[in-house]
């Protein structure tokens, strides 16, 4: 059976920047505690009604069509990650085939919710289809407008300076060469603690989990022998209820215990060791959670690729838009060792190894 591989890639982040000063203008926060407990200085806003998930996809779509040498209609199937998409349903899959004008009947669209770890989950599935001949050209792209989805107020602080928009694109084709591409990858999730990091509302839950938050919460839902539930109620709105929730405390303990777990699994499936990687491009969660993770696996500097500095934590995208970023700099070169690795809510976790 062929490999897959990476054939191109491309990224797009919006032209707004976002300083940490700005937002100590919103909320009760200061730049001081977010660089100290995160690494981030900045991050990107999209231009609200105006730029969606949707569109920002299919800009880093083009650009990744354009390095793999293809027309965007070439596409067969698209892997569409994000936990910000412009509808409920349907999902942005979808909408980044009209946004791209991919009209012919034979291509399919797949969205998945992965959050953190849902572009490496869509390139194990673009490799499965490239692999097994069914697609030679698949779209897996990962996108994020989480500024309209925030609570700038002081109540939602620990995870709003965190989030900034972006997208990040990938196609991935049959490789030639048998010794280069995609060489494993690792996925793994645990529902057990589903609710530490996450956005509930609105959803069909009716209350139902509400014993698995640290605090029960009284979600203002009509008697259960009411017809025609409503998804949000007025108190979800009056407590403001339908915006992120995050023990941080609690996901980065797993978040490090998680990545470096993850990433020796997919090096010896490939029997290589930590020395071989010669870049590792982790999802962007926090600054210290990288430096740990690069810590234990004894990796150097520049083994490590990190820009939540600049862009934040963009969930799905962050991941193609490091590695693409990495690539444009000139710091994935043929033949070098890539690892990717995420950690995220659900929990849900993943890595990739790819022979450049
Ligand atoms: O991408 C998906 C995976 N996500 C992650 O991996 C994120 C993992 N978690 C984290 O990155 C960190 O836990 C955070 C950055 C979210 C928070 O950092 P922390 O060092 O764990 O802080 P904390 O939540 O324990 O809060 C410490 C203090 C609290 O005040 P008190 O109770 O000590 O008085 C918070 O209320 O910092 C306060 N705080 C803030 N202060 C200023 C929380 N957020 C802020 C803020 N600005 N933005």
């Amino acid at each position: 059976m062929k490999r897959s591989k990476i054939a191109g890639m491309g990224f797009y982040v919006p032209e707004r920047v976002v300083k940490n000063e700005e937002l100590t203008r919103l909320m009760d926060t200061s730049d001081e505690w977010i660089r100290e407990r995160t690494g981030i200085e900045e991050r990107r806003y999209g231009r609200k009604h105006e730029e969606t998930t949707s569109t920002m996809a299919a800009i880093a779509t083009r650009i990744a069509c354009e390095r793999a040498g293809i027309e965007p209609e070439e596409i067969d199937f698209i892997v569409f990650a994000t936990l910000s998409p412009d509808y409920y349903f349907p999902g942005c899959g979808v909408l980044v085939q009209r946004e791209l004008g991919i009209t012919h009947r034979e291509a399919g669209a797949l969205d998945i919710r992965n959050q953190c770890s849902g572009f490496v989950y869509g390139l194990s599935i673009a490799d499965q289809f490239v692999r097994t001949g069914m697609y030679k050209n698949v779209l897996v792209v990962g996108s994020e407008m989480h500024s309209m989805g925030l609570d700038f107020s002081t109540r939602g602080r620990n995870v709003t300076v965190i989030f900034g928009d972006g997208a990040g694109a990938a196609i991935v084709q049959p490789s030639e060469d048998p010794e280069r591409g995609i060489l494993t990858t690792r996925l793994h999730s645990d529902g057990t603690y589903a609710e530490k990091l996450s956005f509930i509302n609105p959803g069909c839950h009716g209350g139902y989990h509400r014993n698995r938050l640290d605090e029960p919460v009284d979600y203002g839902y009509p008697p259960a022998d009411t017809y025609g539930e409503i998804f949000i109620t007025p108190k979800m709105l009056q407590d403001g209820l339908y915006y992120p929730y995050m023990d941080g405390q609690f996901v980065f303990k797993l978040a490090v215990q998680k990545f470096p777990e993850v990433i020796l699994e997919a090096l010896q499936d490939a029997g290589l060791q930590p020395s071989d990687i010669n870049l590792l491009v982790p999802h962007q969660a926090n600054l210290r959670i990288s430096q740990f993770v690069q810590k234990r696996l004894g990796l150097r500097d520049d083994q490590v690729w990190n820009n939540i500095q600049r862009y934040g934590n963009t969930t799905a995208a962050s991941i193609p838009i490091a590695l693409c970023e990495a690539w444009e700099a000139g710091k994935v070169r043929e033949g070098d060792l890539v690892c990717l690795a995420a950690f995220g809510s659900g929990f849900t976790w993943a890595s990739a190894l790819i022979r450049w």
